[in-house]
């Protein structure tokens, strides 16, 4: 082997159970009790949790976003990553109008390829001419481009489809054996609550959250939902916020449609009173934050088994980039950072507090997304054959979140002052070192563009 990791508590979907793991040319060789290999290095992980390389399924390196672009680069938000324990980020492609989708993806691939330290795979966004756009989709999905995203809001930027289109794109992508990812808000409430609260002077940030309803949510989903239905589609929801999105989300369920549900860590720790604060345009992300029942339904619904994935929508913006908003809710660029503190948040604020166990953990960060993008034989569990990418643990020691300990671009955190109960020791990507004793030593590591294995 060349490197062996000894007597971690092996955690998966299943179980966790102390075993240790051998890893030979990047991959995972062996797992057992007790392995006796001989090994060029060795890891004791006594006492240590050891996990799956973490998959944040929702990032924005260096979008554009309101005439400036979203702090993080794929080297800065790559390490980032890395340090939170994620191994493999999906990003999305931008599609400036004229542009094919072909197109967008190699421009996206030239920002990420020798610069992400982690392994990235791509959503294909589709903002332009859509009708047209999607003679691409079949030919994009057989290169293993298997995730593509729309926006059911977002008109006046130039990204919103109709929903006459979304049905022709989430047709497409369907057929040819894809899936389609949607941002639901319902436009026209999002506007007329906007627009009125322009217009009435209600700028401060509260009103971000007062123009863009869990209802606006709700709507989109349930009209998305009820077209993949007629089409019998597949569909999933990014970023739910909200728990009157939620039961729309499981009402179409349970009426057959297969629609899978992501939410983030900010619409479960953090709630619409940050808006109050006199920095509150800082946390100004879209869907807004909530009530603390909204929190409490996506917790249940996630120990339930009822949430397939959470992921970040990592889009973080420095704090002179959201003061260029002169604190008015509708001109402040619009996400917050949350790459490297996705799993400890989780971890933290899930399994310490007993709310999820480990294995719905392991299930939303790592084996689900997988699963869904089409990369299980390589991603996303502790097995044989599988890429090793591997994050160790250590449950024992407090920390709290500091933005000058974090390491992307951004300069203030939201989460700012609240504590992790734990720390990350070491994180491995494809056998090799990321992370060690909790610093990050890949600077010469970069990460491979993952497609959906066909
Ligand atoms: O406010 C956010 N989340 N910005 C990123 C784009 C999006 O809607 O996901
Ligand atoms: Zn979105
Ligand atoms: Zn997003």
């Amino acid at each position: 082997m060349d490197l062996l990791i000894k007597n971690g508590r092996i955690v998966t979907s299943k179980q966790q159970e102390r075993m240790d793991i051998g890893i030979r040319d990047g991959k995972i060789a062996a797992i057992a009790p007790g392995l006796t290999d001989s090994a060029r290095e060795a890891i004791d992980a006594t006492g240590k949790l050891v996990f799956p390389g973490f998959i944040d399924a929702h990032t924005h390196m260096g979008i554009p976003i309101m005439g400036t672009h979203s702090a993080d680069d794929f080297d800065s938000g790559s390490v980032a990553a890395a340090c939170g324990g994620v191994t493999t980020i999906v990003d999305f492609t931008v599609q400036p109008p004229g542009q094919t989708l072909a197109e967008s993806v190699d421009v996206r691939l030239g920002k990420a390829r020798g610069k992400s330290h982690v392994d990235f795979a791509l959503h294909v966004n589709v903002t332009d001419r859509p009708q047209t756009s999607i003679q691409e989709i079949p030919c994009l999905v057989e290169r293993g481009l298997t995730a593509y995203k729309v926006f059911s809001t977002y008109r006046q930027a130039g990204m919103m489809v109709t929903w006459d289109e979304f049905r022709d794109v989430l047709r497409v992508v369907d057929a040819s054996g894809g899936l389609l990812f949607l941002h639901a808000e319902d436009n026209e409430l999002v506007e007329t609550g906007t627009g009125q609260n322009v217009a009435d002077g209600n700028l401060a940030a509260v009103y971000h959250a007062c123009s863009r309803t869990a209802e606006a949510e709700a709507r989109a989903i349930s009209r998305a939902a009820e077209i993949a239905g007629e089409l019998g589609a597949r569909l999933y929801i990014v970023h739910l916020s909200s728990r009157a999105g939620l039961e729309a989300g499981l009402r179409a369920r349970s009426q057959g449609v297969q629609i899978y549900l992501e939410t983030c860590p900010q619409y479960l720790v953090l709630n619409e009173e940050m808006y109050k604060r006199e920095d509150g345009h800082h946390w100004i992300t879209t869907p807004p934050l909530r009530t603390t029942d909204d929190s409490e339904a996506l917790w249940q619904a996630l120990a339930d088994g009822e949430i397939d994935v959470v992921a970040t929508d990592h889009c973080p913006f420095t704090v002179a980039q959201k003061q260029a908003g002169d604190r008015q809710f509708h001109r402040t660029p619009n996400g917050i950072p949350g790459v490297e503190t996705l799993f400890p948040l989780l971890y933290t604020y899930g399994v310490a507090e007993g709310r999820i166990s480990l294995q719905t953990l392991v299930r939303v960060l790592a084996e689900n997304p997988a699963q869904l993008f089409g990369l299980s034989g390589r991603k996303g569990q502790l097995k044989p054959g599988a890429d090793a990418d591997i994050v160790i643990w250590d449950p024992t020691p407090e920390q709290v979140i500091r933005a000058d300990t974090l390491h992307g671009n951004g300069d203030w955190s939201p989460y700012e002052g609240m504590t992790i109960a734990g720390k990350i020791e070491h994180v491995l990507l494809r056998g090799q070192t990321l992370i060690e004793k909790s610093t990050f030593t890949g600077e010469n590591i970069f990460g491979t563009h993952i497609t959906a294995a066909r």
